[in-house]
């Protein structure tokens, strides 16, 4: 039987990776390309202890045209392919803006172009909720207009997705833009999770860093905004809800979806920041020290998806709690800490 290659750029990351294992779980054949600047090799080994196996791996940037025609000349052909390789700090794309279009930009717009060449049909495209901005009402919908990106991160979703939309008018060729919500959480087996390079940002990581002793206390980022209990609402999806959603949104292109499909993945439900920290230290049973202190510029006080039409189209539902997500976080974490810390 022909095995049904998927290209994965960015399979050695944090999403990517956990995609690669649900892919395989259902009869697909990841191969990944990864230049491993924001991940390291021992996920490719992890991926294959989980597995049972042996995977397909390419340590190639995706900006390189050369490296990568020789990737799609390898292995034709592709039943679709999955665009994770990219950055994602918002703060760091402040500061560094052309090296967020560069790498984001260049490496979608090249990708398209070995796409239409070597004729692969089915592109995933790796969107956020970032591009709906600071919404007017909540949930959103895939049909909430976008706002003003608030940061070159969020502008280079905005940008990606008309750039898969303008390609696919002018290829025939089928784009799903996955919009995902706050990713958050990591593999049962404690494998593979999250590797934030340097002090996170984000508060799930910033949470285990701070139970398990390396970082110091967390600040909550205001509780003086209009929600429950003042601190800030998201909408916090598992990472391996996230990799099923993908699979069964590949599925759908391939067998019979639209020619343009923008999803929302998340869980519907919007939970506090403070319900977030209560709920870790419920299910660990750990401590954690934490203050409150002023909002942090550019915070969208409050947004959670409305996913219901995602999940009839591509027959999918979340099925981890975030309380599952936390859990698995935290075994994440010991498993750094006895394993890769140095
Ligand atoms: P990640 O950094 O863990 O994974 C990205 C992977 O891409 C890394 O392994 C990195 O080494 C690789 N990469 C980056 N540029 C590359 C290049 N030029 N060539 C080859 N490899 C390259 O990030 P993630 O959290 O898994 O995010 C995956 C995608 O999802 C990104 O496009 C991100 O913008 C998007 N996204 C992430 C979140 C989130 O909170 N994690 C939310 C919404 C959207
Ligand atoms: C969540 C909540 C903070 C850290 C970002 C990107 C978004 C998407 C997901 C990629 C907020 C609060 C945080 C801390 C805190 N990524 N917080 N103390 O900002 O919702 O989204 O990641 O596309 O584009 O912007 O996620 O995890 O940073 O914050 O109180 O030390 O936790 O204020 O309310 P965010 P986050």
């Amino acid at each position: 039987m022909k095995t049904k290659k998927v290209l994965l750029t960015g399979g050695a990351g944090y999403i990517g990776s956990h995609t690669a294992v649900a892919l395989i779980e259902k009869g697909f054949e990841p191969v990944i390309v990864d230049d491993l600047r924001n991940s390291h090799s021992f996920v490719i080994s992890n991926i294959e202890a989980i597995v049972g196996r042996k995977v397909i791996f390419h340590q190639v940037d995706c900006c390189n045209e050369q490296e990568m025609r020789a990737v799609f000349e390898e292995h034709q052909s592709f039943e679709g392919l999955i665009h994770f390789a990219a950055y994602k700090a918002v703060g760091e794309s402040v500061d560094h803006p052309t090296m967020y279009y560069k790498n984001n930009i260049q490496s979608l717009v090249l990708i398209l172009d070995l796409m239409k060449e070597f004729k692969v049909d089915n592109f995933i495209f790796s969107s956020s909720c970032t591009v709906y901005g600071i919404p007017d009402h909540i949930p959103v919908t895939e049909a909430t207009p976008m706002k003003e990106a608030s940061s070159p991160y969020g502008y280079t979703k905005q940008v990606g997705e008309r750039i898969c939309t303008d390609w696919s008018n002018s290829s025939n060729s089928k784009i799903t833009l996955l919009r995902y919500f706050n990713p958050v959480g990591a593999h049962e087996s404690a494998l593979l999770g999250e590797l934030p390079i340097g002090k996170p940002q984000n508060l799930v990581p910033f949470i285990m860093q701070s139970a398990i002793g390396k970082l110091g206390a967390l600040t909550v980022y205001g509780n003086d905004y209009d929600t429950r209990d003042g601190s800030c609402i998201r909408d916090y999806i598992h990472v391996v809800d996230l990799a099923e959603a993908h699979v069964s949104a590949l599925e759908k292109s391939i067998n019979d979806g639209d020619q343009k499909v923008v999803l929302n993945l998340g869980t519907g439900r919007g939970a506090t920041v403070l319900e977030l920290i209560n709920a870790f230290k419920e299910r660990t049973g750990q401590q954690l020290e934490y203050s409150i202190g002023d909002r942090r510029s550019g915070d969208v006080p409050a947004i959670y998806a409305d996913c219901s039409f995602g999940e009839s189209y591509i027959n999918w539902k979340a099925r981890y709690s975030m309380e599952d997500a936390l859990e698995h976080a935290w075994k994440w974490e010991n498993y750094i800490k006895e394993n890769h810390s140095n």
